[in-house]
Parts: structure tokens; C-alpha cells; sequence
């Protein structure tokens, strides 16, 4: 992408609404454009993110065999009447009449939905278990939207969903979804820890809440000092095999969220060096429900024995578009955002010092497809911007990499290579950059 053609509008000046880095950068940055309160439009920049995070999070939940599906936005209240909840949600379901006075609403989640969807059609033990997901939109209207895309009103969920015929298998799905999860942030360069959450009226201990350490996340948190650096389990693993001890491990020390949280246990469970409080976003959430939505809603199986019983259920939901700000939350500096590899809009930023001059565009065509054929996605800066101006920006926008190609270098047969995260710069031949850069 050449930068003249892209749409990049940054800001010089800090957005006074902007209460946090991460709102601040994105819109410095020119990634996203606040529509209405907690509602935004994702600009060519910030889009290019999501799509990379979206597909992070596809490909680990496909690897640990969840199938995706999309379900729509809008969605009947009678479905929400089945389970009870369209009058318990209150204020925060965005309701809506279409030209027939059908009372429809804007999903801010999709429960009821996937379990008539299974309902229709599973009937017996051997179908399953399934874990089904989709990466859609939602709309909660929350009552104080903030810190942009961290809580907004509409946002990008992935939301799955397990079905088992007991409560051993739904238990095996929660693991995968576990194990999954782990992975999935520790791709983006994030260090998640699972840490127990409210189970609410339904009991039992089988919820976990994500959770990015960062300063200025919502919730308050409580753990182990050692969970933070357990490094993911990877995903060289048998995901139909036992993955209890992986979980196991991973939930042995104290972890939980200020709800669950128990100031005694936490002390008897913890040494005082190693009692970690501070502050996080949640990333995600996972959740084991039982029968709650299978029994109002009449979703059964036949188990072996011919009986048939309510499905066990759980859902499994990740933040998309709020992990946007806890990437850029958990790494930046004072000069803009520093992407991980993995999610970065781009992955290097060729600086074209002197546009117009025949031998530096000649040598910067020469990068761009050379990164291209090595199946690399190059920005070029081919602007007539001061070079300050241009530094500047790559900075913000926060390229892994910057190649830096003046007419001095270009005589001498050499460009600048800089790594954006540690801020090294090296002065070298073209074709060991390309090399540094490839990797
Ligand atoms: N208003 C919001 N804006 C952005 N992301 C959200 C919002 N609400 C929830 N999420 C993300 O979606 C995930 C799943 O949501 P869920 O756990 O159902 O929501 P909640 O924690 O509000 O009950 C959360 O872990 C969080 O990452
Ligand atoms: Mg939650």
C-alpha cells in the first residue's frame, strides 16, 4: 500500500475525550472515528488490526475444533421470551419494531439463538459434542460507554458455544476452550491469566474470566505472582487427549477477580511476595451453564441409555475489537503504539526520504516487491511530508519495522533498518535488511 492512496487521517493534537492511551493512540492513529457514544467506524488502519485478530482468534478456535458459523445481529424477543431473559435484561438490549410491530432486538449476545438453532436438529448423544462460534457484532447499550473500543456499545464478540450430552464431556469442551484461550492471547503477544469469575445463581467453579494486567483495566484483580509469566501451552497438543493437567496448572494458584475475591484464602494461598493485587481487562470470559438454557428452551438429547435430558451447555466469548486496547495498553511508548508482529495493520513502513528523485523511488519500488514476493505487507511513505512529520507517524502508527531510504544511503548502496519495539536502527546493504525484515 502506497501511503498517498491510503486513508490515514492521524491527529497531531491529543483528543481531549480520550481518558487512556489506548483511546488516545487509536485515534491519533487514525484507526477508528467515534460515530455516537461507544459506537465507532473502524478506519483502513484500525480495520486492518481487527481483520488480524479476528483471524488469530478463528484459527484457535477452528484448531481446537470449534465450527464457525454466522448467526444475524437482530433477532425476535419471542426467542429471548423462551429463556426468561428478554424482560430480565433490562436497559441494556437495544429493542426494536420493524414495520409489522414485531418486537425484535439488537443481540447483545446469542444464547438463545444457537440453542434453537441445535434444538433444531441434534436429538441424540451421537451428534454430539459441538462447540459452535461466530465473530459478529453486538449492541449492549451500556450505561457509561468508555475508553473507546474497551467498552463500547457495539463491538466485535467472538462468541462460541458447547454442547454436551453430560456434564464429564461439557467439562472436556470448557478445557479445549481453556487451552484455546491461553493460546490465542499469548499469539497476540499477550500475557492472559485465567482467573476465577462469578458463576452467578447457576454455582459451581467453572468460570474464568481473562485477564490483562494493565492500569487502567476496570476490574480489580487478585493472584499468584507466578501465574503472570506461565508461558501458553501451546498448540502442539492432542486436543482430544486429557488436557485436565494443562487446566490444572494453570488454575492450581489463587486467581480471581474482585467478586470472587477472599482476602483469607488468598493469604493462606499465597506468600506475601508473591500476592500480586492490581488491575485488569477482561478479555474474555468462559463460562459452563448447565442446563439453564437447554431445560427453559426444551433443547434434549437421548443419552445411551435412550433417556433424554437437557444438553450441557457453556459459552465462550472474547473480546475482539476491546483487545485492540489492551494490545496497545500492554505495549506503547511515549512516541505511539508498538504492535506485536502477529496483529500489526502492516508489516513494515518504507520511508521514501525523497520522493521524486529517480534512484530512491527506484530503490524503494525495488523493497516493496521484494517484501511483497517474500509475502510481506509493506506501507510505503511516498508523501511529500517533512521527513520529522514522517518519523513521527510511523512511530505512532507503530510498524514492527521502518526502512529508511535516503539519496545519501542510496549512493552509498545502503538504507536504515529500525525496529520498532526496541528502537535499534542499523545502516546496511538493501538485501540484508529485506533479510532482517523476512526474518
Ligand atoms: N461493552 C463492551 N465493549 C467491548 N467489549 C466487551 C464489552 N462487553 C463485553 N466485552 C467483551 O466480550 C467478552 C464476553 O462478554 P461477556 O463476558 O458476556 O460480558 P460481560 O463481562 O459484560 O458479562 C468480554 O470478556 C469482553 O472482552
Ligand atoms: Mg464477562
Amino acid at each position: 500500500m502506497r501511503l498517498s492512496r491510503f486513508f490515514l487521517p492521524v491527529l497531531k493534537e491529543n483528543p481531549s475525550e480520550a481518558q487512556i492511551v489506548s483511546h488516545r493512540l487509536m485515534l491519533r492513529a487514525g484507526m477508528i472515528r467515534q460515530e455516537a457514544a461507544g459506537i465507532y467506524a473502524w478506519l483502513p488502519l484500525g480495520f486492518r488490526v481487527l481483520k488480524k485478530i479476528e483471524q488469530i482468534v478463528r484459527e484457535e478456535m477452528d484448531r481446537a475444533g470449534a465450527v464457525e458459523l454466522l448467526m444475524p445481529t437482530l433477532q425476535l424477543a419471542d426467542l429471548w421470551r423462551e429463556s426468561g431473559r428478554y424482560d430480565d435484561y433490562g436497559q441494556e438490549m437495544l429493542r426494536i419494531r420493524d414495520r409489522h410491530e414485531r418486537e425484535m432486538l439488537y443481540g447483545p449476545t446469542n444464547e438463545e439463538m444457537i440453542t434453537e438453532i441445535v434444538r433444531a436438529s441434534v436429538r441424540s448423544y451421537k451428534d454430539l459434542p459441538k462447540i459452535l462460534y461466530h465473530i459478529q457484532w453486538k449492541f449492549r447499550d451500556e450505561q457509561r460507554p468508555r475508553f473507546g473500543v474497551m467498552r463500547g456499545r457495539e463491538f466485535l464478540m467472538k462468541d462460541a458455544y458447547g454442547f454436551d450430552v453430560d456434564e464429564a464431556g461439557a467439562v472436556r469442551s470448557y478445557n479445549k476452550m481453556f487451552v484455546a484461550y491461553l493460546n490465542l492471547f499469548d499469539r497476540m503477544g499477550l500475557k492472559a491469566v485465567p482467573m476465577r469469575a462469578d458463576t452467578g445463581p447457576i454455582g459451581g467453579d467453572l468460570s474464568h474470566e481473562f485477564i490483562i494486567l494493565a492500569e487502567t483495566g476496570e476490574s480489580a484483580v487478585f493472584c499468584h505472582k507466578d501465574l503472570v509469566d506461565m508461558p501458553a501451552p501451546g498448540i502442539d497438543l492432542d486436543w482430544d487427549g486429557d488436557l485436565q493437567p494443562l487446566v490444572d496448572a494453570r488454575t492450581r494458584l489463587y486467581a480471581a477477580t474482585e467478586e470472587m475475591h477472599d482476602q483469607k484464602r488468598f493469604e493462606a494461598e499465597a506468600p506475601e511476595d508473591k500476592r500480586l493485587s492490581a488491575r485488569g481487562i477482561e478479555v474474555g470470559h468462559i463460562f459452563f451453564f448447565g442446563e439453564k438454557y437447554s431445560k427453559a428452551m426444551k433443547a434434549n438429547v437421548a443419552g445411551p441409555d435412550g433417556v433424554e435430558r437437557p444438553i450441557q451447555m457453556g459459552s465462550y466469548g472474547v473480546g475482539v475489537s476491546r483487545l485492540l486496547g489492551a494490545i496497545i495498553e500492554a505495549s506503547h511508548d511515549d512516541a505511539g503504539i508498538i504492535w506485536p508482529d502477529s496483529v500489526a495493520p502492516f508489516d513494515v513502513g518504507i520511508i521514501n526520504m525523497r520522493p521524486g528523485d529517480a534512484a530512491v523511488d527506484a530503490v524503494c519500488a525495488e523493497a516493496y516487491s521484494a517484501l511483497k514476493a517474500a509475502g510481506k505487507d509493506p506501507l510505503l511513505d511516498d508523501t511529500a511530508e517533512r521527513a520529522g512529520a514522517k518519523f513521527a507517524t510511523m512511530d505512532l502508527i507503530g510498524l514492527p519495522w521502518q526502512l529508511v531510504v535516503g539519496p545519501k544511503g542510496v549512493a552509498d548502496g545502503v538504507v536504515e533498518l529500525k525496529r520498532r519495539a526496541t528502537g535499534e536502527r542499523r545502516t546496511l546493504p538493501m538485501t540484508e535488511a529485506l533479510a532482517a525484515i523476512a526474518g
